[in-house]
């Protein structure tokens, strides 16, 4: 059999820390696969997606701008691939074609579950910043999980009440102005906003939160965001968003190259140090 390769398909590409990610694993596990890193145009996608089969390749990440397009030329959509709108994970099918999934819901989910194993999604509100396409990962996964209540913020609130009209009743959209006091009976407060990253605008909320309170941030530069140091002089439970990259990952390596990998320690420590 051909050495299976796989890669990410993005314009502009250059930053990807996906390569690092499947290769630690392919190294781990002893696979001879290759994982690449693949710059095409928006107007070349389709057709050269169409070519990598042919090229030994059994699939792709894709991200930006190629999430949406990706969904809407695949054989196969996953529900929550539909559900969130967009992919970012494609499988080449024998028969032509390929299947888009989405896992950054599941990405999300299973860092807070392997960083905060005691956080239950079923034990309360969650508080929701952002309303862009990582919001509507996240949101789908923590109505998935059971959370009973989201309230939601958006700076423009329109693009919020857009997604609580899509999904459903569980989600109350609320004002910017209103997050800090919304912070008070919330069990789990996640920033997708690009607020906190460097070279960006701090997300500047007054947290009142405990002990009972998770605070999680999609930023992973810095990797402990202002938002996540506050949260964490005020007592709060707080888990990073290195880990919902290292976390989305998995499904996809598992369906190219058959193994389910984990997210330990050295790959959190190689991933750093790039
Ligand atoms: P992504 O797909 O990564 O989520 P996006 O669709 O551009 O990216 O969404 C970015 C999110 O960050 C949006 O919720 C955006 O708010 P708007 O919908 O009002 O644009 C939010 N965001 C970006 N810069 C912001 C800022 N300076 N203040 C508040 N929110 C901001």
């Amino acid at each position: 059999m051909n050495t299976p390769l796989a890669g990410v398909i993005g314009w502009p590409i250059n930053h990807s820390k996906s390569p690092n990610i499947h290769k630690y694993w392919l190294k781990k596990h002893g696979i001879s696969g290759d994982y690449h890193t693949l710059s095409i145009k928006p107007e070349d996608f389709i057709k050269e997606l169409k070519s990598l089969p042919s090229m030994g390749y059994v699939g792709a990440n894709v991200t930006i701008p190629h999430k949406e397009a990706a969904l809407a030329n695949a054989r196969e959509v996953t529900t929550r691939a539909r559900a969130i709108g967009a992919a970012n994970t494609l499988v080449f099918l024998p028969c032509g074609g390929y299947r888009a999934d989405n896992t950054d819901g599941e990405g999300f989910i299973n860092n807070i579950k392997q960083n905060a194993p005691d956080w239950d999604a079923l034990a309360g509100q969650a508080l929701v910043i952002g309303a862009g396409g990582a919001a509507r990962a996240i949101l789908y996964s923590l109505l998935a999980e059971g959370t009973p209540e989201i309230l939601l913020a958006n700076r423009t609130k329109s693009r919020a009440e857009t997604l609580a009209s899509e999904f459903g009743n569980r989600i109350t959209v609320i004002d910017w102005a209103d997050i800090s006091s919304a912070t008070i009976e919330t069990k789990i407060i996640v920033n997708t906003t690009s607020l906190g990253m460097s070279g960006y605008d701090e997300l500047k909320i007054d947290l009142r939160c405990s002990s009972q309170t998770l605070v999680t941030d999609i930023v992973y530069v810095p990797l402990q965001t202002n938002l996540l140091k506050e949260a964490a002089n005020k007592g709060c439970v707080t888990v990073s968003g290195l880990g919902m990259l290292l976390h989305q990952a998995v499904p996809g390596f598992e369906s190219w190259f058959g193994i389910r990998p984990i997210v330990d320690e050295s790959l959190i420590r190689k991933i750093l140090k790039r």
